[in-house]
């Protein structure tokens, strides 16, 4: 009596003893890619187990050899070394055609974790420049770019010192989560120390530097949240082009936004605050309304109201 397994999208098959889930989908008319000819060695008949993973045989020897090296996760297979042991299996093929055979093959093989997508809790981090659009408008591009790769790259120290990484930048902001390699209370505590360095650093850069130099200091805004969000790298040609996505980055977004409103540079939402060990921070505390949210939403403000700098007129260009 065969086992059934289910191909999602596709359809149920039956695979009799001594028969791989490849010999079996081909059997029953499924066009599986299998370019070495089910020897284990290209890669391209690989599964998804959705359901009923421990009815697959252990890796093969051959298998387990090129998990290693390919990183995959525990429930992606090679059809043509894997055997069924019971029912109730369900699987999907991830190389469907041309298109997908590239996306696998050849785009992001080293972390096939990141090119599947998974979803993760982490903590998330906005961060902008309140007042750089007057500092643009009273500047010499290379002064504009100059300043900006020096406030960048203290973001980037400090980010990167609490194993934060950025995920993208839009003029002079930027967002990084925080967690890919730790639990969500690091990761919060983490994105917490990360963004009270930038606020410490960034106010000796303008006394030490804007000030001096360009009669100009610069205020910032950071909205913190944590939450589960879908984590994976698009492949648009950047060898690790991360993508972060969901709801709670919204709401991350949405808090620094609100550094304006509540005259606050650093806001963060109850949740994460919560998360936090042993908060040394006389945090006050405001509510927000939010997009689709129908209660008022707690945050906690943890940084300090803004003094913006009645800047001196730039001195003239000729
Ligand atoms: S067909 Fe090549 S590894 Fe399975």
């Amino acid at each position: 009596m065969p086992f059934q397994v289910k191909f999602k999208g596709e359809k149920v098959i039956p695979v009799e003893a001594g028969q791989t889930v490849l010999q079996a989908s081909l059997a029953a008319g499924i066009p599986h890619y299998h370019a070495c000819g089910g020897k284990g060695q290209c890669t391209t008949c690989r599964i998804l187990v959705l359901e009923g993973q421990e009815q697959l045989t252990p890796p093969t020897t051959s298998e387990r050899a090129i998990r290693n090296v390919k990183k995959f996760p525990d429930n992606v297979r090679l059809a043509c070394q894997s055997y069924i042991t019971g029912d109730g299996v369900e699987v999907q093929r991830l190389i469907r055609d041309e298109a997908d055979r590239y996306i696998f093959l050849n785009g992001g093989e080293e972390n096939m974790t990141r090119v599947m997508g998974e979803r993760r809790k982490l903590a998330l981090f906005f961060i902008d420049i309140r007042n750089f659009t007057p500092f643009i408008e009273a500047h010499l591009p290379f002064d504009v770019i100059h300043i900006m790769r020096r406030v960048f790259a203290l973001f980037r120290n400090a980010i990167s010192q609490y194993g934060g990484e950025i995920i993208d930048t839009a003029g002079d902001g930027l967002y990084a989560v925080f967690g890919l390699k730790s639990g969500i209370r690091k990761a919060a505590e983490a994105a917490v120390l990360a963004g009270l360095k930038i606020l410490e650093d960034i106010k000796i850069f303008n006394n030490t530097y804007m000030r001096p130099y360009f009669n100009h200091t610069f205020e910032l805004g950071i909205g913190v949240h944590v939450g589960k969000v879908i984590v994976g790298n698009v492949g648009i040609g950047l060898s690790d082009n991360l993508t972060v996505m969901g709801y709670p980055v919204n709401v991350a977004a949405r808090l620094q936004a609100a550094t304006k409103e509540l005259n606050n540079s650093f806001v963060i939402s109850d949740r994460a605050f919560r998360l936090l060990k042993n908060p040394p921070y006389s945090a006050g505390c405001a509510h927000l309304t939010l997009k689709g949210v129908s209660n008022p939403y707690e945050v906690k403000l943890i940084g300090k109201p803004y003094a913006f700098s009645k800047a001196a007129p730039p001195p003239s260009v000729t």
